[in-house]
């Protein structure tokens, strides 16, 4: 079994003038390749701060975090962003579309960022638009989308340059219930058929079934990994 991330001992603390928060108190999870992972837990856990140390956008204080057997904390800065923007996709919770520019300018910035024409990244960009059922609305800034749409274009930025890794922040949360289990659907078929790694963060219980496992977390531990495919 291929591993994706291979998280041991991971402690994260936040110094807000002076305040500590320990938001990863020791966090031990073996994440497979292939398989959707879903991380779940009350608000203020450390979901969100566990997928950032994951994705290499925040470092963490002790423990180590291996991403397809790198070490991203070890790497040269360069090699970091050249690493993470080739294998990562982020969903972020707060959607961070860029706001001056349209769906399809904002869905192929992946793609730019590894080096491909302007040109062809925007009809790339298009047609995994297309896939989230905004087809007709490339040309739509964010400020002119709702919040599921907008959700819809941040799911088609992580995913445009196929990377091995997928990670989303609550990325059903706006939308309703037939949208949310498309997208589902979508963000499984790219882990299922392409070998892709899929770590989702959620509350939304509708989704569970899709979940190859599901990792419980609380107070900065994760108490609990449930194999859904043992259980059939
Ligand atoms: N940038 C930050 N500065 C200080 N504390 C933070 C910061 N981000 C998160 N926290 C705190 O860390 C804990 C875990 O937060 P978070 O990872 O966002 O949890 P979740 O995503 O499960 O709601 C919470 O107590 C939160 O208040
Ligand atoms: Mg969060």
């Amino acid at each position: 079994m291929n591993l994706a991330v291979r998280c041991q001992n991971l402690v994260k603390v936040y110094d807000t003038g002076g305040q500590k928060v320990t938001a990863l108190n020791g966090i031990n999870l073996d994440i497979i390749a292939g398989q959707l992972m879903m991380l779940v837990g009350p608000s203020g856990c450390g979901k969100t701060t566990l997928i950032s140390v994951i994705a290499g956008i925040l470092d963490q204080d002790e423990g180590l975090c291996e991403l397809f057997g790198e070490n991203l904390l070890a790497m040269r800065s360069k090699d970091k962003l050249n690493f993470r923007a080739k294998n990562i996709g982020f969903v972020f919770q707060a959607f961070n579309l860029l706001p001056s520019l349209n769906a399809a300018e904002n869905v192929s910035i992946p793609l730019i960022i590894n080096g491909m024409k302007r040109a062809e990244a925007e009809r790339k960009a298009i047609t995994l638009l297309e896939q989230v059922g905004l087809g007709a609305r490339w040309k739509s800034l964010p400020s002119q989308l709702s919040g599921g749409q907008q959700q819809r274009v941040a799911i088609a930025r992580a995913l445009v340059h196929n990377p091995r890794l997928i990670v989303c922040d609550e990325p059903t949360s706006a939308l309703d219930h037939e949208t949310g289990r498309n997208v589902m659907k979508l963000l499984k078929d790219v882990a299922l058929h392409k070998d892709r790694t899929l770590v989702i963060v959620t509350h939304d219980a509708r989704i569970f079934d899709f979940a190859d496992r599901i990792a419980e977390m609380d107070d900065g531990h994760i108490v609990e990994v449930q194999d859904k495919r043992e259980q059939g």
